[in-house]
């Protein structure tokens, strides 16, 4: 298995030979461009050896382009071990942090149908916009438990390259241990079944033909809008009751299989009490779902529908007023003031 400081010189020559690529888009001097192409040549060559190392034990049926399948055998390469990843069959959805893949499962995993989300090493830099959601949130580490090392504190405070890969690392964890947390208390996701270094290993939604779509590519049938509608509240609510918001939801990121729904794509989630922009987060989640469902012909009050799901967890659903602005004379000001205090 991958040490941490095997995977951070990995994620360099990874991004290194991205700078490369990148770069080669614009015009340059041709001692430039030659000195480049023999630095590429010679990153390429240590991960073609590395790649070699680990396909001598592994080997799949997705003919996967020769970058991608390096990045592929090094982040897949422990779940092989452990047999709980037998084969990779296809890629099933390809993005700019992460891709999917689908995957046979090996003979430590029952389940008929394996996805495997796979972080891009580009990701290591492009962690978007993460901060709003991690006010609030302990980094952790990869094995999903609290960071408490100073050292590992200060090199993400810090911003060093070891940092990056550690805040990375968390950003990747909380996307598996909230998994964990709702499939455990019956929320429609999928099946989580284990993480490493860069990829989650999780239940395939679809059959070996087809993956589910999420909501935004199709339309519901009449019968089964309401219910769906239901189902995907009753999901928020649990999630509430987890203190987790999803913080990225829409139809976006509820894939639709066989009359049933499931939430995906975890990591930006946010914890309600401890980020001061949470109410806001979770309103934003509400209409979106609304947005879709109205569209599918649901009659439905987002507003209303944020605020009763906040409330009913105990969660104030009024910005906070610093009592100095609070007019004690004014029974308004004064009903705020005891509601808040
Ligand atoms: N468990 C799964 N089963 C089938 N398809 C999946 C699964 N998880 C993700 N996908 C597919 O991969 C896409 C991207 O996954 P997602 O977790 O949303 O990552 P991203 O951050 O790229 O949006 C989804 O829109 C869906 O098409
Ligand atoms: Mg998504």
């Amino acid at each position: 298995m991958n040490t941490n400081k095997n995977m951070q010189d990995l994620y360099d020559l990874y991004n290194e030979l991205d700078d490369l690529d990148s770069d080669g888009a614009r015009p340059s001097n041709k001692r430039v461009s030659q000195k480049r192409e023999s630095k590429k040549r010679e990153t390429e060559a240590k991960l073609f050896i590395r790649a070699q190392e680990v396909s001598k034990e592994f080997k799949f049926t997705y003919k996967a382009a020769r970058f991608e399948e390096w990045w592929l055998l090094d982040s897949l390469a422990a779940f092989h071990e452990h047999k709980w990843v037998s084969d990779v069959l296809r890629r099933v959805k390809g993005g700019k942090e992460a891709s999917v893949y689908l995957c046979k499962p090996g003979v430590e995993v029952d389940a008929s149908l394996l996805a495997a989300k796979v972080y891009r090493p580009r990701s290591l830099r492009n962690l978007k916009n993460d901060q709003q959601y991690r006010v609030g949130r302990v980094d952790l580490d990869a094995d999903g438990s609290a960071l408490w090392k100073e050292a590992d504190l200060n090199a993400i405070a810090k911003r060093t390259r070891y940092g990056e890969e550690v805040r990375h690392q968390s950003w990747i964890a909380y996307e598996f241990v909230t998994m964990e947390a709702l499939y455990e208390a019956g929320a429609d996701v999928p099946k989580p079944y284990a993480k490493e270094n860069n990829a989650i290993l999780m239940e395939f939604i679809g059959d070996a033909g087809a993956a589910a779509p999420p909501l935004s590519h199709i339309s519901l049938e009449r019968d089964e809008v309401k219910q769906l509608f239901e189902r995907v509240i009753r999901n928020l609510d649990i999630m509430l009751s987890k203190d987790r918001i999803h913080g990225d939801l829409s139809a976006y990121n509820i894939l639709y299989w066989d009359g049933d729904i499931k939430l995906i794509d975890f990591p930006q989630v946010v914890i309600p009490e401890s980020n001061p922009s949470s109410w806001g987060i979770f309103q934003r989640d509400v209409m979106r779902v609304c947005q879709y469902f109205s569209a599918q012909g649901v009659r439905t009050d987002a507003r209303k529908l944020a605020a009763d799901l906040w409330t009913a967890h105990g969660h104030h659903v009024f910005e906070k007023v610093h009592p100095k602005y609070l007019d004690p004379e004014n029974p308004e000001d004064r009903k705020r003031w005891e509601r808040e205090k």
